[in-house]
């Protein structure tokens, strides 16, 4: 109404100035829309930490707490699957050819109606991680589970099996390793095809290792104390022959100082080099938690540290982190960018 007036004024110099105005006002309406990059589904050519990532539909990516496995072309992340306060919606899958462009495939593996089954609706499911077995063909997810109205007192792991990457998930079973408790956890399969088992255990004091049985569905008993000093959010990797470990420490949703650990042999001594994050707000991780190391598919030595910036009150709309690990001589740094892409590692 206002413009309308305005724009029936005949003065030329005050028309002039009304057209100017309201081109400005144009450029600036357009340009702010225009801001989000990396908010266009399908365009984005970047990783910005701690922004909303929008899917090819425009939603911020709903997986928290996951990892990412490369198969046949294709990269396939799964995660938890929010809502507010801590319900479980299950599993959820995104899918991607190039890292930043992610597609949402849905919950493949969700609590069940039944009140019978340890997955019962109300129980939580967290840190959900996929392996493919190529001997058994097939995709087996690994999760922490905390049994219905019990808060995280059941610590208990859980096993769910696919012949497809983009499920539906069957449940197997859910047990504690070895008559451990265990939280927090991540898979790592080795270059022989052994799969390890990484776990938060005795009230998250001590961090555990287990090999797999041969078709990744159970722990054998070779299970290990690996250090006991209260770390949690564990994420194994491989880089030049030697094992590296990025934990966290134990402070729930709150974000608190990584740690970095090497070893020769997995089941051996590890060595404790520090906190690897550089930069602004390094000492808290950049506000956020570790969850898993990603190899980049073609591109030799080469990982991405993935971590959850946690928004407790709305965990869907917890955010995140991914930076590149950079191997410097002996160091390996951990360093705050703003935004980023792979070209990165090209340099
Ligand atoms: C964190 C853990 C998360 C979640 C949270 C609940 O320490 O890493 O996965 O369990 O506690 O408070």
């Amino acid at each position: 109404m206002t413009i309308k007036i305005n724009l029936m004024y005949s003065d030329p110099m005050i028309l002039k100035t009304k057209t100017i105005f309201l081109n400005c006002l144009w450029i600036m309406i357009s340009g702010f829309c225009a801001i989000p990059a990396f908010g266009q589904p399908g365009k984005n050519k970047a990783f910005v930490p701690i922004e909303i990532w929008p899917d090819q539909n425009g939603q911020h990516i709903n997986v928290h707490g996951g990892g990412i496995f490369y198969y046949k072309d294709t990269y396939y992340w799964y995660g938890e699957s929010r809502g507010d306060k801590t319900f479980s919606g299950g599993v959820g899958l995104y899918t991607s050819k190039d890292l930043y462009n992610w597609k949402n495939e849905g919950v493949v593996f969700a609590p069940v109606d039944n009140p019978e089954s340890d997955i019962t609706k109300g129980c939580t499911i967290e840190r959900p991680k996929v392996i493919y077995n190529k001997k058994t063909k097939q995709f087996v997810m690994w999760f922490h589970l905390e049994l219905k109205g019990q808060g995280y007192a059941a610590a208990r792991a859980a096993v769910a099996v696919s012949d497809k990457p983009t499920g539906p998930f069957t449940f197997v079973g859910s047990f504690r390793p070895n008559g451990n408790m265990s939280r927090d956890m991540g898979l790592f399969v080795d270059d022989d095809g052994t799969a390890y088992h990484i776990y938060s255990s005795n009230e998250n004091y001590d961090l555990r290792l287990a090999r797999l049985t041969d078709d990744y569905l159970k722990p054998t008993t070779q299970d290990s104390l690996l250090f006991s000093n209260h770390r949690e959010a564990p994420a194994l990797f491989k880089y030049h022959g030697r094992y590296y470990l990025i934990t966290s420490g134990c402070t729930g949703w709150a974000p608190n100082e990584a740690s970095l650990h090497v070893t020769n042999n997995l089941f051996g001594s590890w060595t404790r080099i520090g906190d690897p994050m550089r930069g602004l707000d390094a000492k808290k991780t950049f506000q956020g938690q570790s969850t898993f190391v990603l190899p980049v598919h073609g591109k030799k030595d080469t990982f991405i540290f993935m971590a959850d910036n946690w928004r407790p009150k709305h965990l869907q709309d917890s955010r995140h982190i991914w930076l590149p690990i950079q191997f410097k001589g002996d160091e390996v740094i951990i360093e705050w960018m703003d935004r980023w892409d792979l070209g990165f590692f090209d340099k």
